[in-house]
């Protein structure tokens, strides 16, 4: 199994993105999960983590408190679409287990240090705050990092919290810019990919039918979080965006894309937090990440539901 860190703002997406590596043991180790601040913040962002790894099965599963605000901004937060709790829906049991003692940037930097260099995993699902800290922190450790696949950005859908930026680049484009900048191999999941992954009424309704109840819970998280995009958007469904990030990690069949050069804007009140894709090739800059553009929606929720449907 490939050994991961899931960084996370969960967040209803993050936390079926969540359970769907707990799911998948013979494909995914799950090293520890570090909460950033993001969708709510970090206090909510910390504790809604360890109230999916409980309903799991999976309280042993290590998780961090990380950075509670932006590298150089303030936090900007997505109540408007996650509830005031950050995971509102259902009635949910408060967590009984405990946070991992020590920041979350700091188990970064010492299980890549640990671990054999080229066999970890770093799965970015909010704001790149942890990560870009840890970078600059210990830049020994990015020469170790295997790979980062990340949800994020956006090419052809462009924006969804501001008209040109991604949410979770643009609450901290100088640790995107960072992330981006590092030389290592990177894949993203961004709007373009997850807006064609959507929660329609048939694909709830196989979480709900799984008859247990993980896959209610699922269902009902789906629920609330859809109510945005379908009042705002008439859309059928809302886009599950951060599960992507594992589902590539167990099947990258699913997904296409293309190998180009991605820069953040980090200047422009604009335009900040931009994913700048040169996917047409019109500069000579250097391809630095694999951006994904279509995904196999069906496959992707015949995984969800099954893995769900183990736990
Ligand atoms: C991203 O922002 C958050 O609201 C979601 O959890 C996802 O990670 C989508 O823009
Ligand atoms: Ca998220």
């Amino acid at each position: 199994p490939r050994k991961i860190i899931i960084d996370t703002d969960p967040g209803q997406d993050d936390a079926v993105a969540i359970l769907l590596a707990l799911g998948s043991p013979e494909d995914i180790t799950v090293l520890g999960i570090t909460a950033v601040a993001g969708n709510v913040p970090l206090a909510l962002t910390e504790k809604n983590a360890r109230i999916v790894c409980e309903l799991a099965g999976k309280p042993d599963t290590k998780v961090f408190a990380g950075c509670d605000a932006p590298m150089k901004r303030a936090l900007v937060t997505a109540e408007h679409v996650h509830g005031k709790t950050g995971l509102d829906g259902p009635v949910m049991p408060e967590p009984t287990m405990a946070l991992t003692a020590g920041h979350a940037v700091d188990f970064i930097i010492e299980t890549l240090r640990a671990e054999p260099a080229g066999t970890v995993t770093l799965c970015p699902l909010g704001p790149l705050t942890n990560i870009g800290v840890a970078f600059e922190k210990a830049p020994d450790i990015i020469a170790r990092v295997q790979e980062i696949v990340l949800m994020g950005g956006a090419y052809f859908e462009v924006g969804n919290i501001t008209p040109a930026a991604e949410f979770n680049i643009y609450v901290d484009p100088e640790a995107a810019d960072i992330v981006f900048k590092s030389g290592i191999k990177i894949t993203v999941m961004p709007l373009d990919v997850t807006h064609k992954a959507l929660t329609t009424a048939a694909r709830v309704d196989a979480f709900r039918a799984l008859g247990t109840a993980l896959g209610k819970m699922v269902a009902e998280w789906t629920d609330f979080f859809e109510r945005f995009d379908k009042e705002k958007y008439g859309s059928l469904g809302a886009p599950l965006h951060d599960p992507c990030v594992i589902a590539y990690l167990i099947k990258p069949e699913l997904f296409q894309g293309r190998f180009v050069n991605v820069e953040i804007e980090t200047i422009s009140e604009l335009t900040l937090g931009m994913t700048v894709a040169d996917w047409w090739g019109v500069t000579d800059r250097a391809p630095n990440a694999t951006f994904m553009s279509e995904i196999d929606a069906d496959g992707f929720f015949a995984l969800l539901t099954e893995r769900i449907g183990r736990l």
